[in-house]
């Protein structure tokens, strides 16, 4: 396959697999600008936009933002210039519709999807790691209250921020999100099998084994 920059990535999952712990990781070894679609929602959530104003309820609920407004926020995002060399797209697309639209957006800039590895992960797994995510108010770092904690308790390793827990990570809002993704994002598996970009990874693994593991699965399209 060619190894022509811009290398696109997309991450699939179900919610705590770990795309953004992941996709972090891959930004710094890569030198690819990781964009997810949540980061950037929560973000408007803070500044008190319209946008976030919208996305709020749908949040709250574990809800799928309409497809129309979270197309619009990503195709104005991915225009900027630190995009240049490809992009690891985290949480985005979640529908079929998103997906398409992502194909087309990219076309338009004479570019395409390279690779598709999916974090595959159980139900009790990623339950169990997102009751215990604590997330950097300040800063955004992630962390797991059992399996990667901060080294003082509710404080950024990074930053001295002060963590907090994310409010659709409460155990009833987390169902819901798994059942979303189960009936509305799940069938973008068959869309990247069938296009020949889907590669399989055990997420089920500690957080370094799952990097070495898409480390190894993205080289064949960035060498
Ligand atoms: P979003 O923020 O995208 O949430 P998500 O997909 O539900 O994904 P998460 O952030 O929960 O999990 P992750 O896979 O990134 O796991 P993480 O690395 O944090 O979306 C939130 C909401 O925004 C949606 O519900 C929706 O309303 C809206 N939205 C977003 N995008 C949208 C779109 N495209 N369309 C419509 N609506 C949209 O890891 C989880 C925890 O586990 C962390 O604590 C981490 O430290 C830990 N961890 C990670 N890997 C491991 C490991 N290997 N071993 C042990 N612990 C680990």
């Amino acid at each position: 396959m060619a190894s022509a920059y811009p290398v696109h990535l997309v991450l699939v999952g179900p919610p705590g697999a770990g795309k953004g712990t992941q996709a972090v990781m891959l930004e710094r070894e890569l030198g690819l600008k990781q964009i997810s679609s949540g980061d950037l929602f929560r973000e408007n959530l803070k500044n008190q936009t319209e946008l976030g104003q919208l996305a709020q309820a749908y949040m709250d609920r574990g809800e799928l933002v309409p497809d129309n407004v979270t197309i619009a926020m990503v195709a104005e995002r991915i225009q900027r210039s630190d995009c240049a060399k490809g992009v690891i797209f985290d949480g985005f697309p979640r529908t079929l519709e998103q997906a398409k639209a992502l194909d087309e957006m990219l076309a338009l800039q004479d570019s395409e999807i390279r690779l598709v590895p999916a974090l595959v992960s159980s139900d009790e797994v990623v339950i169990d790691r997102m009751t215990g995510r604590r997330v950097c108010r300040n800063c955004g770092a992630v962390y797991q209250i059992s399996y990667n904690p901060p080294k003082v308790e509710g404080v950024c390793d990074v930053c001295s921020g002060e963590l907090y827990q994310r409010s659709d990570d409460s155990p009833e809002t987390v169902r819901n999100r798994l059942y979303v993704y189960y009936k509305q994002t799940s069938p973008l598996i068959g869309y990247y099998f069938a296009k020949n970009l889907l590669v399989r990874v055990n997420a089920d693994q500690p957080i370094d084994a799952v990097n070495q593991a898409m480390l190894q699965a993205v080289k064949v399209v960035i060498e």
